[in-house]
């Protein structure tokens, strides 16, 4: 008799010591995964650093990020800094595709910069041509790349989001972004568990597309990114890099009529019933319009955009900071006062 309890305690002991300390695992990891509305809040108005970490060589798209941009943003009353990063310029084109230790220490400079001033950081992955033309042979890469990103900021505290990848786009469709977002949740998950990710809609993160994105239902620390630069003959008139003639567009203004208001707000609208009814948080990860459009313009539309975001609680980041789209004028040392008035409007 004594025999039998005495065994049966032998098993059952070290059986509920193991059951504890799975059920206490769990518990602190779920004390630990941050509420993604509460991160999604905290983002609130941010701006891009475009232009520079996501160049094939830091500078050739125009800018090389400084120490005093960081201060400069802080004092100006952001809130978080949007990072795009072309990874895939930096890393071994084969296997093991090992990402360069000097541009991880530039990123990590950058990220350092931002969350010391406590500000909070989305960082992406952006343009990666390659994968957007031939996703077929580049989807193995792209996720070893997110697996030495997510490897290498695992310990990042939570004010650090991760974007998987900006506008996804061309023959990276939106069913296979959905696969290849969902392959690269599961692989950054296991280095990451409680990591607020950022994914958005397929064709360049087109509200549109809203309707065909999956998200795995019991994974709830995600954002959900739009990008925004309705209407576009606006935006983008005289930009070199669009497919259309863009110069046909230039002289385009904005002037809030109530009809172009309307539109923004049946954007804004549509977005927001997908939130609702899919209850994500909203991130409007880049807005903006280019400089070739009139000042007046430009402050009147980012105001308007910036209120409908806030209206919803949706956060955003406008893009960008110092280059053709941009809040800060580098060659006057000084703030293009519209477009800040109207991103964080004086008190
Ligand atoms: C692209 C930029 C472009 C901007 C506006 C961004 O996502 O990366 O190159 O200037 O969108 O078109």
């Amino acid at each position: 008799m004594l025999k039998t309890t005495k065994l049966s305690l032998n098993i059952v002991l070290p059986l509920l010591l193991v059951l504890w300390c799975i059920i206490a695992q769990a518990a602190t990891q779920q004390e630990k995964t941050p509420d993604p509305f509460e991160q999604n809040r905290l983002l609130a108005r941010g701006v891009n650093l475009g232009n520079a970490l996501e160049a094939r060589k830091e500078g050739q798209m125009g800018v090389v990020l400084e120490d005093k941009y960081f201060e400069l943003i802080k004092n100006a009353g952001f809130n978080s800094v949007r990072i795009p990063v072309r990874w895939s310029a930096h890393a071994l084109p084969e296997y093991p595709y090992t990402i360069e230790p000097a541009f991880f220490d530039r990123v990590d400079w950058a990220v350092k910069n931002t969350l010391d001033r406590n500000l909070r950081v989305v960082l992406n992955m952006h343009h990666y041509r390659e994968l957007e033309e031939n996703p077929e042979k580049h989807s193995k890469r792209f996720l070893e790349l997110w697996q030495q990103i997510a490897e290498h900021y695992k310990n990042y505290p939570d004010s650090l989001l991760l974007e998987f990848l900006n506008e996804p786009c061309r023959k990276l469709d939106a069913e296979k972004w959905n696969l290849l977002a969902k392959q690269t949740l599961n692989l950054v998950r296991q280095s990451n568990p409680n990591r607020t990710i950022v994914i958005g809609p397929g064709n360049w993160n087109n509200l549109a597309y809203l309707d065909r994105l999956q998200l795995p239902e019991d994974d709830r620390n995600i954002i959900v990114t739009c990008h925004y630069y309705s209407p576009f003959n606006f935006t983008h008139q005289g930009a070199s890099w669009v497919d259309a003639d863009s110069d046909q567009w230039l002289g385009t203004t904005w002037t809030g009529t109530e009809e172009q208001k309307q539109d923004v707000i049946k954007d804004f609208d549509t977005i927001d019933a997908w939130a609702k009814k899919n209850n994500r948080p909203i991130y409007i990860g880049e807005f903006g319009a280019y400089s070739k459009a009139d000042m007046p313009s430009r402050a009147l539309w980012t105001d308007f955009v910036a209120r409908q975001a806030e209206e919803r609680n949706f956060n955003w980041a406008y893009w960008e900071f110092c280059a053709g789209f941009g809040i800060y004028d580098r060659k006057k040392n000084d703030w293009n006062h519209p477009l800040l008035n109207a991103l964080i409007p004086p008190k």
